[in-house]
């Protein structure tokens, strides 16, 4: 039952509000002006406070100050008159939720104070929710997935870490989501209209690290032939991500841990110190622990970025995320490939939550393209799993080879088709121009042969899978299965 505190110094206001909330099942106490109204708001816990304006002692605007003061998750609501509206907007700006004009209906009353208690319990839950991953709210730059107590756990993190600016450690084991971490924390945070730089670390050689991070000057060493700018003073007023942070050198680190201490650094073959405002989020999946132990790793830098550490948990600890994630990519190869897979089997997906899952998300996103590609019908059965998911023994090194390449598959069809013998011979029959009359030129039944050879030997291709020939020969499965019937062609005839 939601708690409700009325003040008003005309009784008979306050009486009729009181009678009309309680009927609408709100526990309602009442004072008479602004001062009684604080007191009793610093004695009991209220979800909502309906307050005139104009009472005796204490105001009803300088209650709100002190009221939102003591509490700043209350919701106050503003009664006023007509002609004191001006004061009642003042109000809204002083964190008043709104005002209502009197005479004030129950009806309006009421729904106002739902209004008011739905919006205050979805602020209060966003910050377990998934956080944005973008700010354009259109982007297909995908979405945070995570339903599990382990990942509420990361997002409420994440909102905190947005609202500070300080070094953040992102945690977690290979395909567990890092990069998409630092950028929920870079466009959730008041940086979130600058840059986001990012930089793995492990992918750059030694000798180059250090200009791409500070910069150099001309001439500051061979093959420097021009000025050029760091991520670090690309990232000024935004946010470096500086992935694989665990892979760079004993030097590299020095340097790291005096920008992070002194927002200075001093670009290579300068002898200018350049000042930067850069917020730095790193990740890398590490154990500096160990690294530390053996002196692989500065203390002093792990300290210095572990402010906050964020643990991203293996999928093989969230299995309840499965089924969403497996959801989510399904809509998405939907979407992508143009199909209507409506799901995994039960047995499929069984197989999927007691997978140990060592490439993590990542990997579960490759498990379900494969799919895409394995399953004929319109649900993804257990047949069309790799075998890694379906036996738990495989080792690391075996899965691998199990997956399918998509790369590979890709590449080969292209292949496949531009040395396809009738799609050659057919462009050369078209090209040939019948010289000698042989061939009568018709755009209409060209096109017809050279749909239904292209077709059927896409199906050869992909052994009559429907999905698999949709999506490589890049023809809508729609399409697909109505030229199939137009042509009569049977795929069986190619499995
Ligand atoms: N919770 C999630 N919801 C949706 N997609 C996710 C989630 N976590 C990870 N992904 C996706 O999984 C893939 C791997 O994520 P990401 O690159 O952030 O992992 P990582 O921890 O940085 O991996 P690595 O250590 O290998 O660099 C990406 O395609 C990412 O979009
Ligand atoms: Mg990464």
């Amino acid at each position: 039952m939601h708690k409700v505190l009325v003040v008003d110094d005309d009784k008979v206001l306050q009486q009729s509000v009181k009678d009309a909330l309680e009927y609408h099942q709100f526990q309602v106490e009442v004072a008479d002006n602004g001062k009684i109204a604080v007191e009793k708001v610093y004695g009991t816990k209220f979800d909502l406070v309906v307050m005139d304006v104009n009472m005796p002692q204490m105001s009803g605007m300088e209650a709100l100050v002190e009221m939102k003061k003591h509490d700043p998750s209350l919701i106050v609501l503003i009664m006023t008159a007509y002609s004191n509206v001006n004061d009642a907007v003042k109000a809204v700006k002083e964190g008043a939720y709104n005002y209502l004009e009197k005479p004030i209906t129950s009806e309006n009353l009421v729904a106002l104070i739902k209004r008011a208690l739905k919006a205050r319990s979805l602020v209060e839950t966003s910050a377990f929710s998934a956080p944005k991953i973008s700010t354009d709210e259109d982007s297909n730059d995908g979405k945070f997935i995570g339903e599990s107590h382990e990942m509420k756990k990361v997002f409420n993190i994440i909102s905190k870490l947005a609202k500070v600016s300080t070094p953040v450690l992102i945690r977690g084991e290979s395909g567990t989501g890092k990069e998409l971490v630092a950028r929920a924390i870079h466009y959730n945070s008041p940086r979130k209209d600058e840059k986001l730089v990012t930089i793995n670390c492990g992918s750059i050689p030694e000798n180059l690290i250090e200009s791409e991070l500070f910069g150099h000057e001309k001439g500051a060493f061979t093959g420097a032939d021009s000025r050029k700018l760091g991520k670090f003073q690309f990232a000024n007023g935004g946010t470096l991500f500086l992935d694989e942070i665990g892979d760079v050198s004993h030097g590299m680190q020095v340097k790291l841990l005096r920008v992070l201490q002194e927002q200075t650094f001093t670009p290579v073959g300068s002898n200018r110190e350049v000042k930067v405002d850069v917020r730095v989020i790193a990740a890398s999946h590490k154990p500096f622990e160990q690294m530390i132990k053996e002196g692989t790793f500065r203390e002093d830098l792990f300290y210095r970025l572990n402010v906050l550490p964020v643990y991203l948990p293996a999928l093989r600890e969230r299995t309840g995320d499965i089924p969403h994630l497996v959801e989510y990519y399904i809509n998405y190869f939907n979407s992508v490939h143009n199909l209507t897979i409506t799901g995994f089997s039960d047995d499929a997906m069984e197989a999927m939550k007691n997978y140990s899952w060592p490439g993590n998300i990542r990997e579960l996103r490759n498990v379900v393209e494969h799919c895409f590609i394995m399953e004929s019908g319109n649900s993804i059965s257990l047949d069309s799993l790799p075998a890694q998911i379906l036996n738990k023994e495989v080792s690391v090194s075996e899965e691998r080879s199990d997956m399918i390449d998509l790369e590979g598959i890709r590449n080969s069809v292209i292949d496949d088709l531009a040395k396809d013998d009738a799609l050659s011979q057919y462009t050369f029959k078209f090209a040939q121009k019948d010289e000698n009359d042989s061939v009568k030129l018709d755009f209409q039944n060209s096109k017809e042969a050279f749909e239904k050879e292209f077709i059927s030997k896409a199906l050869k291709l992909h052994k009559g899978k429907i999905n698999q020939t949709a999506l490589h020969a890049n023809i809508p499965k729609k399409t697909l299965l109505r030229k199939i019937e137009k042509y009569g062609l049977n795929p069986k005839e190619y499995y």
